[in-house]
């Protein structure tokens, strides 16, 4: 597939189809992942790949299973959700953030190893790790779509985190960028419309 074709291919995935996938597969997505620039030329980057169910459920505990209608229009008001766009996207992704990891194939946890404190930086440069292994995620979608599987990821909130370490027992020293859900597409899988943005309204030739 063409680069600019899987680029436009690549959606979130939030519904998936009830169906294996092999590890030679996940291997070459986790690959690319592996490709993608980095900071400090180490790619000291690992991956938890969660074929076990029982594992996955167990993970997911900590994450919320739904969530009422006036919950939910109570999120948009307090996060200022005021777009009719992006609301559609919040409106269909937070309800299914539990589901859409059970449902998927595997769930790969990638860490990093967290070498700044990353929650108080004292530069940009503090923060170079978690950008390099988002430059990672992002490989990996591609790849993954490249191959017809879609992804979805979820930023672990709460004690999220601390769980997924308690449950994997990963060490001290590594940080969950997020929980990614790997699998084919369902037929009917909802994607958001993107916003429509023009380019030449966002280039600023030589200067804002
Ligand atoms: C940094 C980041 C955090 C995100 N967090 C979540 C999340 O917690 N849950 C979720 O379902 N999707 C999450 N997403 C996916 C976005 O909702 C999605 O990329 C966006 O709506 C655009 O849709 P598209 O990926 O189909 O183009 C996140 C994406 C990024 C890049």
């Amino acid at each position: 597939m063409e680069i600019f074709d899987v680029i436009e291919r690549r959606r979130t995935i939030r519904d998936f189809e009830n169906e294996k996938i092999n590890d030679e597969s996940i291997k070459k997505i986790i690959d690319a992942g592996l490709k993608a620039p980095t900071n400090d030329h180490m790619r000291d980057w690992h991956f938890i790949v969660i074929k076990d169910k029982s594992i996955v459920m167990k993970l997911l505990d900590s994450i919320p299973n739904g969530i009422s209608e006036e919950d939910m229009n109570a999120l948009i008001k307090d996060w200022n959700l005021n777009d009719t766009e992006q609301q559609s996207c919040y409106r269909d992704a937070v309800p299914k953030q539990h589901r859409m990891l059970a449902d998927a194939s595997v769930v790969v946890i990638p860490l990093l190893k967290q070498k700044t404190d990353i929650l108080h930086p004292e530069s940009l440069s503090h923060l170079n790790g978690l950008a390099s292994i988002w430059c990672c995620i992002e490989n990996m979608f591609l790849a993954a779509t490249a191959l017809d599987y879609g992804c979805t990821l979820r930023i672990p909130l709460g004690n999220e985190a601390e769980w997924s370490k308690e449950v994997l027992e990963y060490p001290e020293d590594y940080l969950m960028p997020c929980f990614i859900g790997i699998g084919r597409p369902k037929k009917d899988a909802v994607t958001i419309k993107q916003k429509d943005i023009d380019v030449n309204d966002r280039i600023h030739w030589n200067g804002w």
